[in-house]
């Protein structure tokens, strides 16, 4: 079973290296589930309808989201319907949405899981328990299961790779939009990755102008951030794949598609 995951799809600049690269990687690694995370798909502030349906032609099977996923309020339209869609499970009792869904790989199902951190960002509920009890129900459907764990700290992520090591088939990290080289399997057979990055504008900073960023650090005056319309991209993912039998990793790969880094 081999699982295709791209991280943060920021503004068209992200949404024209999908349209552009994703059929070329899956040609080239012919996964049996596409996994991308969509949260900053809309100018870098959530997901519209139209981007949604866009990133499912583009060859996605499923699209994970994060502490963006409120910012475009089309999503209200249309979550309860969107079926490829997951939001943060350990939001409060009564976000729409769901935050645990299953695609079919042939005859097989993949568990899409997608969660939020809590270590310096807005607060939600413990994401501990919450996909500890998520991965426990998937497990008794299918050997595979996916985690999107979306967090800032580096240690939080780490932790809950250790956590379900065993338990879920892969935990990869998304929001820092940086690629971390820590790609592993644990000892009881998890596929890891801090952070899988992201896809979209490169002479950036996070996706976002970077005069913008600068003058907020350099001035520490508020401004606006926007994403690029121009400029050179990138596209950051990762491959797993694991036992047809147990749901075990048996790799993860990063893959980087840049100026310096052709396909
Ligand atoms: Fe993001
Ligand atoms: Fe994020």
């Amino acid at each position: 079973m081999k699982i295709l995951f791209i991280g943060d799809v920021v503004g068209s600049p992200g949404r024209e290296m999908i349209d552009e690269y994703l059929p070329k990687l899956k040609e080239k690694y012919e996964p049996h589930a596409t996994i991308v995370n969509g949260e900053n798909a809309a100018s870098g502030r959530g997901i519209t309808q139209p981007i949604y349906d866009q990133l499912l032609s583009a060859g996605a099977d499923m699209i994970t989201l994060g502490n963006h996923t409120w910012d475009n309020k089309d999503l209200f339209n249309f979550i309860d319907k969107a079926d490829q869609l997951v939001r943060p499970l350990n939001y409060p009792q009564g976000a729409p949405g769901k935050g645990i869904r299953y695609l079919q790989a042939g005859s097989a199902e993949v568990a899409v899981i997608n969660a939020l951190g809590r270590t310096f960002m807005n607060p939600v509920d413990d994401p501990f328990p919450a996909v500890r009890r998520a991965v426990v129900e998937a497990k008794r459907q299918t050997p595979f299961v996916f985690v999107d764990f979306h967090a800032e700290a580096t240690s939080e992520k780490q932790a809950m790779g250790w956590y379900l090591d065993g338990k879920a088939s892969a935990v990869v990290g998304t929001h820092t939009h940086i690629q971390t080289s820590d790609n592993r399997i644990l000892p009881e057979g998890t596929a890891y990755l801090s952070d899988v990055g992201m896809t979209g504008p490169y002479d950036a900073i996070l996706g976002m102008e970077k005069e913008a960023v600068l003058k907020r650090f350099v001035t520490g005056l508020p401004s606006r951030f926007e994403v690029p319309k121009t400029g050179r991209t990138l596209l950051s993912g990762c491959l797993i794949t694991l036992d047809r039998k147990t749901g075990k990793a048996d790799s993860i790969e990063r893959i980087l598609i840049n100026e310096d880094h052709p396909l």
